[in-house]
């Protein structure tokens, strides 16, 4: 099968378009045929070598998002067939595995695909909606009625925790530049700031939860920006709030002399919660957005675009029709 890999670390060209082994399912596992990957900040901080390095040997076959058809199943799996449609996150072991025309995945990872999107869409959604999903439900406790500020709002996690915050009946803020603003009020942002001419904190206060999902490494100056955006987040929360990061750790000192609390959420696999956000995205109430769509052997491209860190949404790489 065709696959992209690394066998080092570096940058883009160390991604590799090529023949590699078709992966064997194991009894507890589904092999995918896959159609679509998601690209994700995460594949080219792994790529990069500077954020991240597995503990895994080399080759790395990138991609954690997967949208794709059941090819084979394991003899122990009894919720999937031959021919269904799946959607999932793929685990950190071999770098991923989603950038390749097959992958084997644990058929506990895994839930139908959404019935109203396509591959391309539904491979944009587990990495980010997973981590939205956390970020404010399981570890922000958000509810009805609360203020939400959502910093990159228009970024792949940040336009679908917009959408869940609706959901939930918050009130939503999101952070961007302008360019986006008109994208985030259809979303259903309540306010829009533009990080590049009002400082957020003059404007905004009493929010009950802060999600902090400012992208970092794309440059040196990107990442001192999104420290700096998370330390000047304490002082928008109202007491008992709390700061939400994806990208950092908050000091609990800090959050405690602001009367608040801080927690850092790295994304897990959970097919109850995929499937969940398959019947908000079936009812119409979560929808992706596509910034481009290039084919595997583009996966080059689709990093330095990734890298770029001023994606509106998502971009995903086609891998079959
Ligand atoms: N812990 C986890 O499990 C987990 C999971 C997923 C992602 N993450 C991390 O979360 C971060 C975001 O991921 P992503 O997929 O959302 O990235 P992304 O889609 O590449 O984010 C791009 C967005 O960031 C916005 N942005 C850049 N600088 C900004 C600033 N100073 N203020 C406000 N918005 C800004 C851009 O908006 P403009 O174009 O308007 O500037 C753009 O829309 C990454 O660092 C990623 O590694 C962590």
């Amino acid at each position: 099968m065709k696959a992209v890999r690394i066998h080092e670390y570096g940058a883009p060209d160390v991604l590799v378009y090529e023949d590699a082994p078709r992966p064997e399912p194991r009894d507890d596992e589904v092999l995918i045929r896959v159609h679509a990957a998601g690209v994700n900040p995460a594949d080219w901080q792994i790529r990069s070598g500077k954020r991240f390095v597995l503990d895994e040997p080399f080759s790395l076959t990138m991609g954690f998002d997967v949208s794709g058809i059941a090819e084979a199943v394991g003899s122990d799996v009894d919720h999937f067939q031959v021919g269904d449609s799946v959607y999932g996150m793929l685990g950190l072991g071999g770098g991923g595995g989603a950038y390749a025309e097959y992958v084997a995945a644990p058929a506990v990872d895994l839930a139908h695909r959404p019935r109203s999107l396509d591959h391309v869409h539904a491979a944009a959604m587990p990495v980010v909606a997973l981590t939205a999903w956390q970020a404010l439900f399981d570890a922000g406790e958000l509810s009805a009625g609360q203020t939400a500020l959502i910093h990159a709002a228009a970024g792949g996690v940040g336009h679908i925790a917009v959408q869940l915050a609706k959901w939930k009946g918050a009130r939503v803020i999101g952070t961007a530049s302008a360019r986006n603003e008109g994208f985030l009020r259809e979303l259903g942002c309540d306010e829009v700031v533009d990080y590049k001419t009002t400082r957020f904190e003059d404007v905004v206060r009493d929010v009950d939860v802060v999600l902090d999902s400012i992208v970092r490494d794309a440059d040196a100056a990107i990442d001192t920006v999104a420290g700096e955006t998370m330390e000047r987040s304490w002082s928008v929360l109202k007491r008992g709030g709390i700061l939400v990061s994806v990208c950092a750790k908050p000091s609990a000192e800090t959050a405690a002399t602001h009367s608040v609390r801080g927690k850092y959420v790295l994304a897990q696999r959970n097919a109850a919660q995929l499937g969940e956000i398959a019947k908000l995205v079936d009812a119409g109430r979560l929808e992706p957005t596509i910034a481009a769509v290039l084919p595997l052997s583009e996966a080059r491209r689709a990093h330095e675009l990734s890298e770029r860190g001023h994606t509106r949404g998502k971009i995903v790489l086609w891998v079959a029709q």
